[in-house]
């Protein structure tokens, strides 16, 4: 298991995370739609989000991903305005151009689930980037579980219907419930796990309006079971924060929205991680890179060095 996690040991294992890509045009909406949340959501994309949330911006970060090409790409949610199902399906196309789905994988975030859908018309359009390795219920593949070599992959949706205005997220007991095992499962196995979801996981960190709320169940389960990273999106904006672990504080990392042009906050940014094993520890090289407005490119922002112990009932 020492020198490669993966890939080629100099190498090293290389994995991309980005999130908040608002990539879609709702189409107007219906009668229904326009009394209920949808409406809201409508008003504030035709005013403000449309003209911040921007194609030429996507494309950029393509062509950058394209160079790069990372061993796995993971997306943390919002990949629409409203979650209508015209909008998963040009989602789908814009998942189609970026690769293989066995190299993307995704989770939702609360913009794709603002109402109560039917799951093939809308996230269903998205199953082959949202499924783990093992075959689940298509409607509930959560947690997904990708192995990687020596890495894992575990995604979550925090992502349920909210009351107009809210911007909550919820995990919910039995999605906790199996993840905890699953973490124990990969901690023993020896593996660096990397788990990903739209929400914030830390507690107290975020306004009630948007916060996750069950995260003090979910930093409790991870404070026993251990992770070795934790990603995350929703806030777009730049975010480290720690979580505790069974052996030290775990890094928790926020990301800026993937499209933004950066008018009204952030522009957009997505962040690089290179992975090694050594014997007691992992090595990961983080990249962080930045949209240029006055370039169109994504360049270089932050290179930093991180570490993390392995755990001792992992093999040498
Ligand atoms: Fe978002
Ligand atoms: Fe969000």
């Amino acid at each position: 298991m020492n020198g490669d996690p993966g890939a080629g040991a100099t190498r090293g294992f290389t994995f991309a995370h980005l999130s908040d890509l608002h990539l879609s045009t709702p189409a107007a909406l219906t009668p229904r739609e326009g009394l209920g949340k949808r409406a809201l959501s409508y008003l504030s994309w035709q005013r403000k989000r449309r003209h911040e949330y921007r194609p030429e911006v996507l494309d950029a970060l393509r062509a950058d991903l394209a160079a790069a090409s990372p061993d796995q790409i993971l997306i943390s949610g919002d990949l629409t305005q409203l979650g209508q199902p015209a909008e998963c399906e040009q989602a789908r196309r814009w998942l189609e151009s970026l690769g293989d789905p066995l190299r993307v994988a995704l989770v939702p975030g609360n913009h794709d689930c603002l109402l109560a859908a039917p799951w093939a018309a809308t996230l269903g359009r998205w199953q082959p980037w949202l499924a783990g390795d093992e075959p689940t219920p298509e409607s509930t593949p959560f947690p997904s579980l990708r192995r990687r070599g020596s890495v894992a992959f575990v995604g979550l949706s925090s992502a349920v219907p909210t009351a107009p205005l809210l911007a909550t997220g919820r995990l919910g007991a039995r999605q906790r419930a199996r993840l905890e095992s699953l973490l124990i499962e990969l901690g023993r196995e020896g593996r660096f796990r990397v788990l990903y979801l739209h929400h914030a996981p830390v507690p107290g960190e975020d306004r009630w309006r948007k916060h996750l709320v069950d995260a003090p169940a979910l930093a409790a389960l991870i404070a026993r079971a251990g992770v070795e990273l934790v990603l995350h999106g929703h806030h777009h904006r730049t975010r480290d924060a720690q979580l505790d672990g069974p052996l030290g504080r775990i890094p928790a990392h926020g990301v800026a929205s993937a499209s933004a042009l950066g008018g009204h906050g952030e522009a957009a940014a997505y962040s690089r991680y290179r992975l090694w094993a050594a014997p007691d520890h992992w090595r990961v090289a983080l990249e962080r890179r930045r949209y240029q407005r006055a370039s169109g490119t994504f360049v270089r922002e932050e290179v930093r060095e991180l570490s993390m112990p392995r755990c001792p009932t992992q093999e040498p």
